[in-house]
């Protein structure tokens, strides 16, 4: 532990929130000394597998609205890699079923002495109501289309990894943006920290409005290939649409799925990235997900690293 606490001794002089509720409101500063934290501990860990105690005796409360698989297990290994407890709560099951409300629900968690609580919720903004009304740190794993902050800092880790130099690089987000939290949280940290974002997809799932916030729009990704760092594939979201933005998935895969002939024209050293979950043959065919150009599993790991980081540094905030 002494060798962690001289690698942060500088962290608490930039990092003084008790929450994480999105990337907009962050500052490049900010995010940089999360990804820092996080690098350090995944090295401290040897890439996440071993424990520390630097949050004995803390309790995290895991508080799931929405289905997860990366988000929730990975919170819930940070917080045990740190030493700390945790509660899982799901929705399905609780007394939310015999009319609790959202406050009182989570209230309640807070009662059983937790000092965190980790809330996935389809309503945007879910995470800043709770701050509100909680005495704890309150974390988003995500708030509907809104913002998927945790997503979009290991997503930046793991380019950092590769490229250590973001600013300069060209990040295109391809696909689904109008319904991605993912999309946002990448938009914010990514620009904050000098990368070139493109947003592509069909006109029917990318606003021209990005525009005004210096951000490239294109609508035909083979026109972009060429100039792309990084491609970040994103899941069609067909559970928020309310009307089919496109004819057929057949035809989405054709614009816009990352294939075996898409890479052949693509920089050699194209990073291939995806949040998950992946619909293999829609947003990118099984060759590229599982090639030498693919960090999907990476950002899987990394994911481990940044929710510690950020675990310990709300934690250890005085605001
Ligand atoms: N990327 C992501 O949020 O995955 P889960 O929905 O499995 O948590």
């Amino acid at each position: 532990m002494s060798t962690l606490a001289a690698d942060f001794a500088h962290l608490p002089a930039v990092w003084k929130r008790r929450h994480l509720l999105d990337l907009e409101s962050l500052s490049a500063d900010e995010i940089t000394c999360i990804l820092d934290a996080a690098a350090a501990f995944k090295a401290a860990t040897n890439d996440c597998r071993t424990k520390l105690s630097v949050l004995s005796g803390k309790t995290l409360a895991n508080l799931f609205f929405e289905n997860s698989t990366r988000t929730r297990n990975s919170f819930s290994l940070a917080a045990k890699r740190l030493g700390a407890d945790t509660v899982e709560f799901s929705s399905s099951g609780s007394s939310v079923a015999k009319g609790e409300t959202f406050i009182d629900t989570a209230k309640n968690i807070e009662a059983m002495n937790v000092d965190a609580v980790v809330i996935r919720h389809r309503t945007p903004g879910t995470p800043h109501l709770l701050a509100k009304n909680l005495r704890c740190t309150v974390i988003s794993a995500s708030d509907g289309p809104h913002e998927h902050p945790t997503q979009g800092l290991l997503d930046i880790m793991t380019i950092r990894e590769r490229r250590p130099n973001l600013a300069g690089l060209t990040v295109a987000l391809v696909g689904d943006i109008a319904h991605s939290r993912t999309a946002r949280s990448n938009i914010w940290g990514l620009t904050k920290l000098g990368a070139k974002v493109i947003l592509c997809g069909p006109a029917t799932l990318v606003s021209r409005r990005w525009e005004e916030f210096g951000i490239e729009v294109a609508y035909n990704l083979d026109d972009i290939l060429p100039r792309c760092d990084v491609l970040n594939l994103l899941r069609i979201q067909f559970e928020r649409q309310h009307t089919r933005p496109f004819p057929s998935v057949r035809e989405y895969a054709l614009l816009y799925a990352m294939n075996r002939e898409r890479m052949a024209r693509a920089k050699d050293n194209i990073l291939i990235m995806a949040p998950g979950p992946i619909n293999r043959g829609v947003e990118i065919t099984p060759d590229v997900a599982d090639g030498p150009h693919s960090v999907i599993l990476e950002q899987v790991t990394n994911g481990i690293a940044v929710r510690m980081a950020v675990l310990w540094l709300t934690l250890n905030a005085n605001d």
